[in-house]
């Protein structure tokens, strides 16, 4: 068990990093590179920008912050939709024995006979939100069909948003995040749907692999970004974790990318669904669930179990594991929204803006003082964050 600390209301532990973790074989570049392949000829396809904050680094006594923002992914409002549409293309080619290094989606909606195939399959998935957008966003372009399953408490608003991005039938559970995993697992038996779910566990590792790989172009697409802007690589990277496939896999390819100059990893999640942490504390090395109630209002990150295939990447590679209270995911919120000097603003959700609010403690407060030194966090640092949505209720933000 690692020592756990808290300073005001924040909690963290300090983890050894293995650098000579293994990096799974699907996240290498040759194995990654039909991803961006694919995602580069989707309609409405542009990277998204990799804002430099560089009124907010000179407060925070740091050389650089740069935030890759992913709020119009899309027009998804979120990172997820990379993961989804390649995942639904992935097991659509695999079901009709295509060649997913060959097409694209155009080409199979170009095949009338195929595109009738391809309709009688029925997608199924659980989702905070953002992931179902991604699915069903990719079952509209493929004409077939998403039932979208949302845990209890979910926002009708998100509901719709589901819905309005593609083809999904969707119902809000009487159940928690995990919970409605399963269950979504549960119907895809019963009916032969097929599963495109966001996490793996034993037994179900393919599909998620394909989602994980999604991921990557964020991060390929941030380091020619990250070059155009003068910088070789990033000296920190803070990384938000539901069951921690994003941050996983970004760490992965991150790895591959840096070699032997991998940055300092720190890794965020709410008190009330911290997976990744208690994992971490429990230093076994083995993945443990979250022991808080699943309520926050960082809805993207309230998933209780980590993703078997990305928590070993994760464990690996991350130097401190954070559980923050909601108040953190807020004042990352306000601190991107209104921001000082020539900065852009910068629209996060609650999910999205949580490790921003977490640098923006770190480097402000003083009692924060010896962690920021512990981290190396000084004038010569050169962070990178990844702003993972928008706004999740536009209307109540406003
Ligand atoms: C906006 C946002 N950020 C981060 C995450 C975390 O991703 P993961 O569950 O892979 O850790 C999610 C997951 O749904 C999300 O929606």
């Amino acid at each position: 068990m690692l020592e756990e600390k808290e300073i005001k209301n924040i909690r963290f532990v300090e983890n050894h990093p293995d650098p000579t973790g293994e990096i799974p074989l699907f996240l290498s570049p040759e194995e990654t590179e039909p991803v961006r392949h694919l995602h580069r000829t989707l309609l409405g396809y542009q990277a998204t920008p990799l804002v430099e904050l560089k009124s907010l680094a000179s407060r925070l006594g740091l050389r650089s912050v740069l935030i890759k923002d992913e709020s119009d992914r899309f027009g998804l409002r979120a990172f997820k939709g990379l993961g989804g549409v390649y995942a639904v293309f992935r097991a659509v080619c695999d079901r009709f024995g295509l060649d997913f290094t060959a097409l694209t989606i155009e080409d199979l909606r170009k095949d009338p006979l195929l595109m009738e195939a391809i309709g009688s399959l029925d997608l199924v998935t659980a989702t905070d939100g953002n992931h179902g957008k991604g699915v069903s966003w990719a079952a509209g372009m493929l004409g077939c069909r998403a039932h979208v399953y949302m845990p209890a408490g979910s926002l009708e608003v998100r509901a719709q948003a589901i819905r309005d991005a593609g083809n999904a039938e969707v119902r809000i559970l009487e159940l928690g995040y995990d919970d409605s995993v399963r269950y979504a697992e549960t119907m895809a038996k019963e009916k032969g749907w097929l599963l495109i779910q966001d996490t793996s566990w034993e037994g179900y590792e393919v599909v998620p692999s394909w989602i994980i790989q999604g991921y990557s172009t964020m991060v390929y697409e941030s380091f020619e970004q990250m070059k155009a802007l003068g910088y070789e690589r990033p000296t920190h990277v803070l990384l938000q974790a539901g069951v921690g496939a994003m941050a996983g896999g970004v760490l992965g390819v991150l790895r591959n990318l840096c070699g032997d100059h991998m940055p300092r990893v720190a890794v965020a999640e709410p008190h009330e669904a911290a997976c990744i942490y208690e994992s971490i504390k429990a230093g076994d090395g083995l993945p443990h669930a979250a022991t808080g109630n699943g309520v926050t209002i960082m809805a993207g990150l309230n998933c209780g179990e980590p993703c078997t295939i990305t928590w070993p990447i994760i464990r690996d590679a991350t130097g401190w594991a954070f559980s923050c209270p909601d108040q953190v995911s807020v004042t990352g919120t306000r601190v991107l929204a209104e921001p000082s000097g020539d900065d852009r603003t910068v629209e996060s959700g609650e999910s999205g803006s949580v490790t921003a609010g977490l640098l923006y403690t770190i480097c402000t407060d003083p009692a924060f003082r010896d962690l920021r030194e512990d981290m190396g966090l000084d004038e010569r640092s050169v962070v990178y964050l990844i702003n993972t949505e928008g706004y999740t209720n536009p209307d109540l933000e406003k």
